[in-house]
């Protein structure tokens, strides 16, 4: 199946992203969201990473343009009839989700195939609650959207091959790579890295080493390019905090047992890079550490 139009629905950092990578690739991008207000901030995004990007030689004034030209505001969801395929990606939360599958369906084209970019939900459950569960697929970008080359392929139980296919050739043409998931929770990438990072969190919470000598020893001594407790502080606490208990409870295992100085720092609502205090303090010239 060939796709030339796009819907996206969410117009926050990871729904942003999508339509830039879109547009910049040739897709027809709408672009939908609760408000215009938020249509328009992800817009404002869209536009300031291209110019990011053309400061780095990797896109010229002419493509900034014609990208911009291919994305379209749709504050309702009766706009993306016409769709190919439409990406939801809009707050983690299931109830929400399935909300907008319930609204989007009934007005698309019945060859239109549908995608959740969600990080941790089960995409057969999504599938199931909707009228197309053969034409519905997880589309796992990362997150910055435009920077990173992956996109994890998940399949549900009753993902037809054709969709598969199609949405490998997508990837493809996005100039991504796939790798495709089994649909566990977390997938792949968040299913390793996040233990990875909650084992880093019990090292400091234990006292083994403190947040420099954490950080130093994985650059240094496993190659990272970002220390586990900085790269935690760039993806948000509460974020890893959420996948842990998605993998403790969807695993039913208590080595995914979220460390309580995690969730003691998400309770102080020190969630990162976001909130300017995490395992590092923001808030002046350079990143101090907090323990
Ligand atoms: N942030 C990451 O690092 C990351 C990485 C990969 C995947 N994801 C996934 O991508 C999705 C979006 O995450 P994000 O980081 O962009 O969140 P975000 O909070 O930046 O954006 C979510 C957007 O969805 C909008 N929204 C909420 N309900 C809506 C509705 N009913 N209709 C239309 N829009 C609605 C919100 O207004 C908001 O603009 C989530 O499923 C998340 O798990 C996030």
């Amino acid at each position: 199946m060939k796709i030339g139009k796009i819907g996206i629905i969410g117009a926050g950092q990871m729904g942003n992203g999508i339509a830039h990578v879109c547009a910049l690739a040739g897709f027809d991008v709408l672009i939908n969201d609760l408000t215009q207000d938020r249509i328009d901030q992800g817009l404002d995004a869209v536009r300031h990473n291209l110019h990011r990007q053309a400061a780095r030689g990797q896109v010229t004034d002419a493509e900034i343009e014609a990208a911009l030209k291919r994305i379209k505001p749709a504050l309702s969801l009766d706009a993306l009839g016409d769709v190919d395929l439409a990406i939801e990606a809009a707050t983690e939360n299931e109830q929400v989700k399935r909300r907008i599958f319930a609204d989007l369906c009934p007005k698309l084209k019945p060859s239109a195939i549908v995608a959740s970019n969600t990080s941790s939900i089960s995409i057969t459950r999504l599938a199931a609650s909707t009228d197309r569960p053969e034409r519905f697929i997880g589309l796992h970008f990362m997150n910055p959207v435009p920077v990173m080359k992956l996109v994890e392929l998940i399949r549900g139980i009753a993902t037809e091959d054709e969709t598969f296919q199609t949405a490998v050739e997508f990837v493809k043409v996005l100039g991504k790579t796939a790798a495709n998931s089994e649909d566990f929770p977390a997938f792949i990438v968040n299913r390793i890295l996040l233990p990875m990072i909650n084992e880093a969190v019990y090292t400091l919470y234990e006292g083994v080493g403190n947040v420099e000598a954490i950080d130093t020893a994985m650059r240094l001594g496993a190659n990272h390019p970002m220390g586990p407790l900085q790269l935690a502080d760039f993806i948000g606490l509460d974020t890893c905090l959420s996948v842990m208990q998605v993998l403790y409870e969807g695993l039913a295992d208590s080595k995914y047992r979220p460390c309580p100085l995690l969730v003691k720092y998400v309770e102080a609502g020190w969630l990162g890079r976001k909130s300017q205090r995490g395992f590092y303090d923001y808030r002046g010239e350079k990143p101090v550490p907090t323990r």
